[in-house]
């Protein structure tokens, strides 16, 4: 048994997210913690929501609420949602935690004491009518790289490009709309990130076995252009964690906050003393400190291909640069995107489907199921109405569903609802049995490296060899001449229901407990020995058939979601 920490990116507070970012990192994250739940590891998985920054702050003003009031809001928002998704988190924290401004403000503190921090005077935007500087997305204007006119202050959504509000082109105060801005002087923390590039280069290099996704992200950062900069790590806002030195005020800095980049990944540590101070665990140094028995722990960590700079870089930097103690990161899994019908998915123009959306409509294993089967891990990936359509048709009601339907109403109708005892197993059950311990050694394979689709479609064809059996070797015709051989097959497909839903958990849960419930089976232990698995249900067994498990979408349903969702979310 071994310990995992598992931490997916921790999604901005602004809103309820949509399909494209709990694909990103949130759901994948599940599948691997439950994953290695089953396994018997000890998992802490933790997520939280990312409450500071302009885009909080921006919504906050929208919603017409003070921002601690929104973000309150909005934390038990996303809560519910993922709870709705069965996101099996140990705890899902708030970056505005008491325990995460303490933690940042220590950081800030012994980076300093290493030299590791700058203070700079630079000249930032500020609008006069507003009476504030304008960093971030408080500013928008054209991006001087694409030519888009609704670019913003630190990135540009059109090209990706990462801006500096002093280089957009027409700038305007998105507050006020004024264009009335001029260059003042500040004073801000700078990171020194470019005295650590060699021992980053050096770290990057070593992770041999990381997806390419991350490693060349990370690569090109440290080498294209300027290479590694020194990175601003303080704003000009009021909500944000205030700029301390540990506990102590840090002067020239007052009414200052850190940028929310500095903050968010801290709160992965933040978040396990927040899981102890809510009482649902012990000692969180445990997870943490190398000093402390962390160096046990294997720390993996998700997220899209948009933050993979802050995480391999950036928050390694942090770490390192305190010269204390801090678990590294062990292994980051990143994502490409999710599209949404022809386009990109996009929370500000409100195009695709939302998670609380999804749930109106279907639970939450259908969404999972077409989700993790369709991960944008080498590509981005596409989601449309046809494509979910078919593959909930087909894998989901088709392959499994009818296969526990069909297995269940037989037996209960020629044997009633138990295992029929009669007959023995020959060489097509030996022949099944075989082929499924090598196909669940290969799904254990897939899994344990985080290869979310190729563990899909080996689950896929560890259903589908269930109902090939059941095709050639059709029970309902050998009961005609031969009941007892019929008993046989029929215990021997019955076995197979709880063997299916034990692997198919990770990827949908309650599905898999709704079986585990008709068949009457406790005993979720993963199947090491498959042969040993598939005689969990005893002959005499009791069992109940299970309510339908997945419904088909119709082509009325299909096409009335697809025309509800085509506008943008009101
Ligand atoms: O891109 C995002 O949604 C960010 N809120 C992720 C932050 S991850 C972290 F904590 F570093
Ligand atoms: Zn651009």
């Amino acid at each position: 048994m071994a310990r995992h920490l598992i931490t997916s990116a921790i999604p901005y507070i602004n809103g309820v997210k949509h399909l494209g970012n709990l694909i990103g990192s949130q759901l994948p994250a599940d599948l691997y913690a439950r994953y290695l739940r089953a396994r018997g590891h000890e998992v802490l998985f933790l997520c939280a929501t990312d409450e500071h920054g302009t885009p909080a702050e921006l919504a906050a003003a929208k919603a017409g609420k003070p921002i601690d009031e929104y973000c309150a809001e909005m934390h038990d928002v996303q809560a519910e949602i993922a709870q709705g998704f069965r996101l099996s988190f140990d705890h899902f924290g708030r970056s505005s935690s008491p325990q995460n401004h303490r933690l940042t403000q220590h950081f800030a503190g012994v980076l300093a004491d290493n030299g590791l921090i700058e203070e700079v005077t630079e000249e930032q935007v500020y609008s006069k009518v507003d009476g504030r500087f304008l960093p971030d997305r408080y500013i928008e204007g054209t991006c001087p790289n694409c030519g888009f006119e609704s670019a913003r202050g630190d990135q540009c959504d059109n090209c990706t490009k990462q801006l500096d509000p002093a280089d957009l082109i027409e700038p305007r105060s998105v507050i006020s709309g004024s264009t009335d801005l001029e260059k003042r002087e500040t004073k801000h923390l700078f990171l020194r990130q470019s005295q650590m590039k060699d021992k980053l280069d050096a770290w990057i290099e070593s992770k041999t076995n990381w997806p390419v996704l991350t490693t060349s992200i990370a690569k090109k950062w440290l080498h294209d252009g300027d290479g590694l900069q020194d990175r601003g790590i303080t704003r000009d806002l009021n909500w944000g964690v205030p700029v301390k030195r540990g506990d102590q005020d840090w002067p020239g800095m007052e009414g200052k906050v850190f940028y929310v980049w500095f903050d968010a990944p801290i709160e992965y540590i933040a978040c396990a003393q927040e899981w102890v101070d809510a009482g649902k665990g012990q000692d969180w140094e445990r997870w943490w400190r190398t000093d402390k028995g962390a160096d046990d722990v294997t720390y993996t960590q998700f997220m899209g291909k948009d933050n993979v700079p802050f995480h391999t870089l950036s928050f390694p930097a942090t770490i390192m640069g305190s010269g204390e103690p801090w678990k590294l990161v062990d292994y980051i899994k990143s994502f490409n995107y999710l599209n949404y019908d022809g386009g990109q998915f996009s929370t500000s123009r409100g195009r695709g489907v939302f998670m609380d959306q999804a749930l109106e409509i279907l639970p939450a294993d259908y969404w999972r199921w077409w989700l993790l089967s369709h991960t944008p891990e080498t590509q981005d990936a596409e989601f449309t109405w046809e494509n979910f359509q078919a593959s909930v048709n087909k894998d989901l009601a088709d392959v499994l569903g009818n296969f526990v339907s069909r297995i269940t109403k037989f037996c209960r109708s020629k044997f009633g609802e138990a295992v029929p005892e009669a007959g023995e197993y020959g060489p097509a059950e030996r022949a099944l049995i075989d082929d499924l311990t090598h196909r669940v050694a290969r799904y254990a394979a897939q899994m344990e490296a985080m290869e979310v689709r190729k563990s899909a479609a080996e689950l896929r064809a560890i259903w589908a060899a269930g109902n090939e059996y059941l095709q050639a070797e059709a029970p309902w015709t050998t009961f005609k001449t031969n009941p007892d051989r019929a008993a046989a097959q029929v215990r021997l497909a019955l076995n197979l229901i709880p063997l299916y839903a034990v692997l198919s958990a990770p990827f949908i849960p309650d599905a898999s407990t709704k079986i585990l419930e008709a068949m009457r089976v406790d005993d979720t232990s993963w199947p090491d020995d498959v042969s040993a698995a598939l005689a969990r249900m005893a002959p005499g067994h009791a069992f109940e058939v299970p309510e339908v498990l997945f419904a088909k979408i119709s082509d009325e349903d299909r096409e009335a979601w697809a025309e509800r969702f085509a506008g943008a979310r009101d």
